[in-house]
């Protein structure tokens, strides 16, 4: 917050794929706070790769997610932190610090929002449903560039949402403030702890193939409750041609 709407050193990862000196900070925090207290295990983060150690005890970190946004003003961004035990979210925090919102789970402990128990929403047709989903930095070169997906779903449900924080988009649907969301092309440090936030929220997660072994490359997601997410797939693999 420090540094939002103030003047930033922007580099680029790519032509479109941003990172300020804000994603560098937040990150030397995190890995402070973290190897402060767990020397030995493995953290994954955006900016620094991967920081090799007990791979069974393994961190996700998104210093900055929504880093666009951020650069811009717009004030859609979070920190996204989750923890593994042998390859399975066990912790999952998503920290909007413009609206001092704060979505976390356990597994196995339930959803919340700081502090107060979430669910996913209960609607059922995609005709009543607001989606969201985002696109993937390489989009201009890649066929799996996520448009022939929306232009599908634009015509079936009532909206579709580009926030441009993939953290928060799915700690909305964990809510029930957003009804479903895909991506295709995303990082793992941007959905770790989203995927565990929509399970214990009672919703479903799986790849665009339907399988619930979801965490790998190359990461590709749906998640709704399970009535809608059986629909969200069904179309999504209609346009992709399965
Ligand atoms: C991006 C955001 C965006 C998603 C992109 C991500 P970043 O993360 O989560 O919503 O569509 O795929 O790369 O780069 O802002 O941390």
């Amino acid at each position: 917050m420090e540094g939002y709407l103030q003047q930033h050193e922007i580099r680029h990862k790519g032509r479109i794929d941003l990172v300020t000196e804000m994603d560098g900070r937040s990150e030397q925090y995190l890995l402070g706070e973290i190897r402060r207290d767990f020397k030995s295990h493995t953290i994954v983060t955006e900016e620094s790769g991967i920081l090799q150690g007990n791979q069974d005890a393994c961190w996700f970190i998104d210093p900055l997610d929504g880093t666009t946004n951020y650069a811009h003003g717009v004030p859609i961004f979070s920190v996204t932190v989750a923890y593994a035990i042998q390859n399975r979210i066990v912790l999952g925090v998503t920290l909007d610090p413009t609206r001092g919102q704060c979505f976390s789970a356990e597994r196995g402990k339930g959803a919340f929002l700081n502090g107060v128990p979430i669910h996913v929403s209960a609607t059922r047709e995609l005709v009543d449903a607001m989606l969201v989903t985002g696109f993937p930095t390489d989009l201009k070169k890649s066929a799996k560039n996520n448009l022939d997906n929306f232009s599908s779903f634009l015509m079936h449900v009532q909206s579709i949402r580009r926030l441009g924080s993939a953290a928060l988009d799915i700690a909305y649907v964990a809510a029930g403030w957003l009804d479903g969301y895909w991506e295709i092309g995303i990082h793992p440090w941007d959905i770790a702890a989203g995927t565990l936030l929509v399970e214990e929220a009672g919703g479903l997660v799986t790849d665009l193939n339907g399988e619930t072994d979801y965490f790998k490359s190359p990461y590709a997601l749906v998640t709704a409750n399970p009535v809608l997410h059986a629909k969200l797939l069904t179309m999504l693999q209609s346009t992709n041609g399965r």
